[in-house]
């Protein structure tokens, strides 16, 4: 575990330190959980953001994308259950004037139990070898089966205060922190005050602030502002259900508990495709985007193992089945895309709220209903986080020294390729440009002529770049390069004309699209 919390402390100071990730007004010492991406960094953010679209609209001829913008109505929040119910239970520590999640407490919890089992399992398998029989292990094993009981009975004190009649039980989840002796992580104390809920909408004022000024939210997700477009879309795309509208776009959340760098932020992006279906196929719709979603992130080659779905057990009211995908960070299995099955809920209330009616015509049955929806959510900046926590890699080469790689996949690479002159003279500058005149119409090239040959390579392999060329006076005779790959580190000649052939299929978004039946 400290070996992984290492790895995400080098991942943070890597994306500050070549330009992909900076702290906020850092001059000004910074904003809490506010980051700007730099020039690297949105380049990737980018590239995320294009495979996403290319795969959502390009590839399915029933969606259809919108930018809707960030200030709505405010009745919006009230119709969608913002206003009333976007809310955090939160527990303060009096000792160390830290402010928690009280369910994030209790789930890290359970979490600690579980943790307790797995290693029993893991200790008892390294003991047993060959014939452990690990099913019969985790049924009889006393020490197992005493954490097995308390993380149930913890869980299901746990389900009952979170779906208490009227809402969160918030006695009931201060309760739990104290019997469950649960402390402070920084002062170690069982010092807590009352649990309360807190609202995660940003607000502020629109118009002249003495008269008729509104008090207006920040969206809290792009969604909404999909919902309220759906009649404008269907009728002037003439959309036929099933279809889908995809939306890419801030969001802004106070959060409360805003840790671990850009997994949480107060404001972030979000990718959202709400897809409209007949009542009564929703469930297999929900099916269908699951294995649709699992492999465009599978399609990246970070390896299956490395994903998995956590179905949620508790369903809010409108939902009829949830699940998150979730991505293996150095923090543990995290959710960086959450599938939902969100039934008529919110083209209900926007018609209740609205006064519109908000129906689909079906003309295959001549009958008129509200459609169902089935949305797929995704966080750029989570999905960021992980590209970078899988493709950081420290290598060993042979002569002993250690390289620092970003293994990205190449579509989504900020540089694509990097021209170098091997000296600054000799007219290799002004080939080496010439090359990059040519391509960079093509894909992303940098020109590159600081220092040596080996410390540019590193340079560029710290930023992902999977392709460097170096112009020598060979090139001058034969119009011949080096050509470097960034994983293999392997050196091949090759002549500048058969550059772009070699380089334009692997790094542009179609080969990953490809990838996607
Ligand atoms: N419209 C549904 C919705 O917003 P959500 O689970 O609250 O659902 C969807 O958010 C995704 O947005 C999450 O899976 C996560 O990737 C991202 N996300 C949510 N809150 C975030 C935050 N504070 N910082 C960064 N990403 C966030």
């Amino acid at each position: 575990m400290a070996q992984q919390e290492d790895i995400f402390k080098k991942v943070v100071s890597h994306c500050k330190e070549y330009g992909f990730v900076f702290p906020s007004s850092e001059i000004y010492d910074g904003l809490g959980a506010v980051y700007d991406y730099g020039q690297n960094g949105v380049e990737l953010k980018n590239n995320i953001k294009q495979y996403w679209w290319q795969y959502m609209v390009l590839l399915h001829e029933n969606i259809v994308g919108i930018d809707s913008a960030i200030f709505m109505h405010p009745t919006i929040w009230k119709a969608s259950g913002h206003v009333d119910a976007f809310n955090d239970p939160l527990i303060d520590n009096r000792d160390s004037k830290k402010r928690y999640r009280a369910d994030v407490l209790i789930e890290e919890q359970i979490a600690k139990y579980e943790d307790k089992i797995e290693k029993e399992v893991a200790k008892a398998k390294k003991r047993f070898g060959d014939s452990f029989d690990e099913a019969q292990y985790r049924a009889t094993s006393p020490r197992v089966l005493e954490e097995q009981a308390k993380r149930d009975a913890l869980h299901q004190r746990y389900q009952e205060v979170m779906n208490a009649e009227g809402g969160i039980d918030l006695e009931g989840m201060k309760q739990i922190i104290l019997d469950e002796e649960i402390v402070c992580p920084l002062s170690g104390t069982r010092n807590w005050t009352d649990v309360r809920q807190f609202n995660l909408m940003f607000k502020t004022e629109m118009g002249a602030a003495a008269e008729g000024a509104s008090t207006i939210y920040l969206r809290p997700e792009t969604a909404q502002g999909i919902f309220v477009n759906y009649l404008n879309v269907q009728k002037t795309g003439r959309m036929k259900v099933p279809f889908g509208i995809a939306q890419i776009g801030k969001a802004f959340r106070n959060e409360i508990v805003a840790r671990q760098f850009i997994f949480r932020m107060r404001e972030f992006e979000q990718m959202e495709m709400q897809f409209f279906v007949k009542p009564g196929t929703e469930l297999q719709w929900f099916d269908e985007w699951k294995k649709r979603r699992m492999a465009w992130h599978q399609a990246l080659g970070f390896g299956a193992e490395n994903y998995r779905f956590h179905d949620h057990d508790k369903l809010a009211h409108y939902a009829n089945a949830a699940t998150d995908v979730e991505f293996k960070l150095p923090f543990g299995f995290k959710e960086v895309e959450g599938i939902h099955s969100r039934t008529d809920f919110d083209l209900s209330q926007h018609a209740k709220f609205s006064g519109k009616k908000i129906e689909y015509f079906d003309p295959e049955d001549n009958t008129s209903y509200t459609p169902y929806v089935i949305e797929t959510s995704i966080g750029v900046d989570r999905m960021f986080l992980s590209i970078m926590c899988h493709s950081y890699c420290e290598e060993k080469l042979e002569d002993g020294q250690t390289r620092t790689v970003l293994r990205l996949p190449a579509a989504l690479a900020p540089v694509k390729l990097a021209v170098f002159p091997l000296t600054k003279k000799d007219g290799l500058p002004e080939k080496a440009r010439e090359i990059i005149d040519s391509l960079k119409f093509h894909f992303n090239c940098k020109y590159e002529e600081k220092d040596q040959i080996g410390k540019r390579y590193r340079r560029q392999d710290a930023i992902g770049t999977p392709f460097c060329v170096t112009v020598d006076n060979q090139t001058l005779e034969d119009n011949t390069v080096t050509l470097r790959y960034r994983d293999t580190m392997k050196q091949e000649r090759v002549n500048i004309s058969d550059l772009r052939s070699i380089i334009e299929d692997q790094v542009s978004l179609t080969s990953l699209l490809k990838n996607l039946k």
